[in-house]
């Protein structure tokens, strides 16, 4: 098991609780993800928008915004950005964020398979494998229906799916145990390959408690045609299916793919 941990006898603790996806690991989200750069994310889509799509920068809606990091350098590139995700303790954590000036920033706790009450947008996104968290085709017909209600005509819409490659290479039957400010996390993974699901089993252990708190996170791995397919029956035009932070095609080689799509 790769240890990343500082602390001893997470074990210890005497009772378990299950809780939703993004309950408990809200609170350490930022901390767990801290590899990741927000930054160069913001400016990849950034520059597809303005680049590569011809898009004036506007209000930008992130589906999943999570804690709202990625939105904060949207909104630091000229963007107004409205964040809405299902889970409202992470909203809650990105409700703190303070908007640049002049800069709009809104947040609101919306599922993928509702409708956002918001202002139309010129740019949606839904990233790092959040779609992913759909596991029936039906519902990912929905998010695209949801998402068409939402983004003007003439804007585009983000999306990125993590592939079958991503989960039997890095995350079928990996550990690790990160120590964090104010507690430590356990994650162990493993992939379903009959059933496309990418299991990760967080067990989420916060300093000064006896309890250790599981969340289960199921995502469905699809293949980049299918979901193609469907954003075209659902309102919107693929233009490009792009290699992970990159403008180079992508494909089922990548371990993660970003489809930009057009609302017809
Ligand atoms: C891996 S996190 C990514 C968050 C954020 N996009 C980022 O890059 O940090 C996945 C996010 O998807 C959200 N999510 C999962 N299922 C959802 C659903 N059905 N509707 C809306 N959001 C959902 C979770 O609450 C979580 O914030």
């Amino acid at each position: 098991m790769r240890s990343k941990s500082r602390g001893r006898g997470l074990d210890a603790r005497s009772k378990r609780v299950d809780v939703a996806p993004y309950t408990m690991l809200a609170q350490f989200y930022d901390e767990v993800m801290d590899h990741v750069n927000y930054r160069a994310w913001a400016s990849y889509i950034d520059k597809m928008a303005v680049k590569r799509h011809d898009l004036r920068r506007g209000r930008a809606l992130d589906f999943a915004c999570g804690t709202g990091t990625l939105l904060t350098y949207l909104a630091r590139l000229g963007w107004d950005t409205v964040g809405v995700d299902a889970s409202s303790p992470m909203v809650e954590e990105a409700k703190a964020i303070k908007p640049p000036r002049g800069r709009v920033m809104q947040w609101g706790v919306y599922s993928f398979l509702e409708t956002p009450d918001v202002e139309p947008c010129d740019l949606g996104i839904c990233v790092y494998d959040s779609l992913n968290y759909l596991l029936k085709e039906e519902e990912v017909a929905t998010f695209f229906r949801n998402a068409h209600e939402v983004i003007r005509t003439g804007g585009l819409l983000v999306v990125d799916l993590s592939t079958e490659i991503n989960s039997r290479i890095h995350f079928n039957g990996s550990a690790m145990e990160e120590h964090l400010k104010g507690g430590a996390y356990r994650r162990i993974t493993r992939y379903d390959e009959e059933e496309r699901i990418q299991h990760n089993v967080f067990n989420i252990y916060p300093d000064g408690e006896d309890t250790v708190y599981v969340e289960h996170h199921q995502q469905r791995i699809y293949m980049i045609q299918t979901v193609l397919d469907i954003a075209r029956e659902n309102g919107f035009q693929p233009k490009n299916v792009y290699h992970e932070l990159t403008f180079k095609p992508g494909d089922e080689t990548s371990d993660r793919i970003h489809i930009a799509a057009e609302p017809v």
